[in-house]
């Protein structure tokens, strides 16, 4: 039931505040991250000597994002690993690497091959999953359930902000857990996640017509570029496998630093870029980086969409156009960030009149190799 809503897509991106509330509810004690589904599991944690990520499609974007946060944390080497990849070669693991999958369904047969084949192999394996009872994490160690609730369309929205949340919780706790990160510190980064909810809601309330009205503007674009750096960069690929699915063009993301390594030749007059901007003080470094990228595609005629934070006046003099979110810590930033881009991709699919749920050749749980 859409209840009212013109879309499931359109219903589910509303739900994203309530999908992270969710996922973090009953896992804060004290001001501490308490995954009672964790328990027992201190000695695997403290004892990794690596973690890989295995995921596919957007699951994949939330586990780069995942990374960063849990190398940060955790100090622990994490890689993401597409499941079709990872399985298919010869990969190193053994009984000191935690396999973490990613799956909304629990039914995505490359994830569910690969976990399958990684555990074969000696691995412990953690599944992070939206729907109770599903395959993978039927065959997993360990479970995570994030709390976004259903999804039903396919293009995959809050279950995508559910997700981080989870790998959030999990860094926090397998930090805390191996002593590289300090109660206080964990305590204020569990804040920061709490008071993203409200944080979504306020773009959904701000943003939402611009963004839906920027769309229709654009409906005969024929090629979207999406920027980012750092965790920003697996959020400019989500924002163009949104758009590339919903919308039938074609759209790319960059890692903003590897724009003069070869991207920076697609730019001419005309051509939109999606900037996703860092903190300008969270990211002190970062942020006088990418608004020189700004700089210099603007100067060979791209069409600027900056999404940046309140108050970032540096973007101004360059941007055709500003989506703002609001303020949040640097590795906080992916979850306010991918909500305009859910909203733009539904937003053009809908002004190219095609059907935002079902897009054409795509289903909603890829169950076939
Ligand atoms: O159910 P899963 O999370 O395992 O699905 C993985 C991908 O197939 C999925 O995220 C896909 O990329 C979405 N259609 C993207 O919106």
């Amino acid at each position: 039931d859409k209840g009212g809503w013109s879309s499931f897509m359109a219903k589910e991106i509303s739900e994203e505040p309530e999908a992270v509330a969710n996922t973090i509810r009953g896992r804060v004690k004290d001001g501490q991250v308490v995954i009672p589904e964790l328990d027992g599991l201190d000695e695997l944690f403290s004892g990794i000597t690596r973690v890989i990520i295995i995921a596919c499609g957007t699951a994949a974007y939330a586990g780069q994002v995942g990374k960063y946060a849990i190398e940060q944390w955790a100090r622990v080497p994490v890689d993401v690993e597409l499941a079709h990849e990872f399985r298919y070669r010869d990969p190193v693991i053994g009984d000191d690497t935690l396999i973490v999958s990613i799956s909304q369904s629990g039914e995505t047969m490359d994830t569910l091959m690969a976990v399958k084949y990684a555990r074969e192999r000696g691995a412990k394996t953690l599944s992070i999953c939206n729907t109770q009872g599903a395959t993978i994490p039927r065959e997993s160690d360990a479970i995570v359930y994030t709390h976004a609730g259903p999804e039903v369309a396919v293009a995959s929205t809050k279950a995508f902000v559910a997700q981080i949340t989870a790998l959030y919780l999990l860094g926090l706790h397998v930090g805390r857990v191996r002593g590289s990160l300090g109660a206080t510190e964990a305590a204020q980064h569990v804040l920061e996640l709490e008071s993203i909810p409200d944080k979504i809601r306020q773009i959904l309330e701000d943003e939402q017509g611009h963004i839906e009205q920027l769309a229709h503007w654009m409906a005969d674009t024929r090629s979207v570029l999406f920027l980012g750096r750092h965790v920003g960069y697996p959020i400019a690929m989500e924002g163009a496998l949104k758009l590339k699915e919903l919308a039938y063009i074609h759209a790319e993301g960059f890692a903003a630093g590897e724009l003069k390594h070869g991207p920076i030749a697609l730019i001419e007059p005309g051509q939109p870029v999606f900037v996703i901007v860092p903190s300008p003080r969270g990211s002190a470094v970062l942020h006088p980086k990418v608004v020189s990228t700004i700089e210099e595609i603007r100067a060979r005629g791209a069409r600027v969409i900056a999404i940046a934070e309140a108050g970032d006046a540096a973007v101004l003099p360059y941007a055709d156009e500003v989506l703002r979110i609001p303020l949040a810590g640097p590795l906080f930033e992916p979850l306010l960030a991918v909500v305009p881009l859910h909203i733009y991709a539904m937003g053009l699919s809908t002004a190219k009149g095609l059907d935002v749920d079902q897009p054409r050749n795509l289903a909603k749980s890829v169950t076939v190799e």
